[in-house]
């Protein structure tokens, strides 16, 4: 089985670098998708309250017989439940079937509805009970950062954003380090899309690998946290196997070049859908 590497937090919790994300995945397919993630070797699963598979993963993990200290589970803050935090914390506890979450985000800033620093004190008491090993933030911008920084206590142990080799966020990703917040990737294959990039297809075709081991490659030798997300076996298998590759320098430099700087998702500084 792949030896997926541990990286250690600002806190000294250490999380396993790959993950699997469970994002859009549908809550009756959730359970069987996680214990096949699991099954291949996955030890770092992603989900958010928001996305309404919380208790298919907690459903997952207790059918999978993996024991519950082995597996790091991050979940997620939902927009509209920033000034009720501690209760959407509870509720997402008992969704996934856990006393502890490993990792707990805020998903989204939402400047416009200027609470984030509010749920943040609250996720603050919940580390500080012991609720969650971790808490950090998710889709926070420098200036979310730095308010965050300012007015609170706990630096967040990561930040999640979109990342990926067309849209790297390098400025970004420098100052969360200068912090000690580790950089998280999410949608790091581009939703798929990078998979097509030249420089891509020619490394993968050159090093006998695919172009998703190219990518994830990436993300790992710079040092990203990342969690790819499929519903196949095989291409769970495939993303996994990655750790089983390290690119040189001029390979990771090759994959740089490709920044464009085109995001995919939503825009922070405008997200602003509280329903989630
Ligand atoms: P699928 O679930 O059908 O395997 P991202 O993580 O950047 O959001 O990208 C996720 C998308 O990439 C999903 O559509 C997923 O499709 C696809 N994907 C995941 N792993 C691979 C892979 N190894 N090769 C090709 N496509 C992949």
């Amino acid at each position: 089985m792949a030896r997926v590497p541990n990286l250690t937090l600002n806190n000294g919790v250490t999380i396993p670098q790959l993950g699997f994300g469970v994002f859009q995945v549908p809550q009756a397919e959730t359970q069987r998708v996680v214990e096949e993630a699991l099954e291949v070797g996955y030890r770092h699963i992603d989900t958010a309250a928001a996305y309404g598979n919380e208790a298919g993963v907690g459903a997952a993990i207790a059918a999978s017989g993996v024991p519950r200290d082995e597996i790091f589970i991050t979940t997620k803050l939902r927009n509209g439940e920033h000034g009720t935090a501690t209760e959407a914390f509870e509720a997402s506890r008992r969704a996934l079937g856990v006393e502890v979450i490993d990792l707990y985000l805020i998903h989204w800033p939402v400047p416009s509805q200027g609470l984030f620093v509010e749920a943040w004190l609250a996720m603050e008491k919940i580390y500080g009970a012991d609720g969650a090993r971790a808490i950090g933030v998710s889709n926070f911008l420098g200036d979310h950062l730095d308010t965050l920084l300012a007015e609170t206590t706990v630096v967040p142990a990561v930040n999640q954003v979109e990342l990926h080799p067309t849209f790297q966020q390098a400025a970004l990703s420098a100052e969360c380090r200068d912090h000690a917040i580790a950089v998280e990737a999410y949608s790091p294959l581009g939703r798929g899309a990078d998979l097509d990039a030249a420089a891509v297809t020619a490394m993968a075709q050159s090093r006998g690998i695919t172009p998703a081991q190219v990518v994830l490659g990436w993300h790992l030798g710079r040092g990203n946290i990342v969690i790819p997300k499929s519903t196949h076996p095989d291409r769970m298998r495939e993303n996994l196997a990655t750790t089983e590759i390290t690119l040189g320098r001029d390979e990771l430099d090759a994959i740089t070049g490709l920044d464009s700087g085109a995001r995919i998702g939503t825009d922070p500084a405008k997200a602003a859908f509280t329903q989630m």
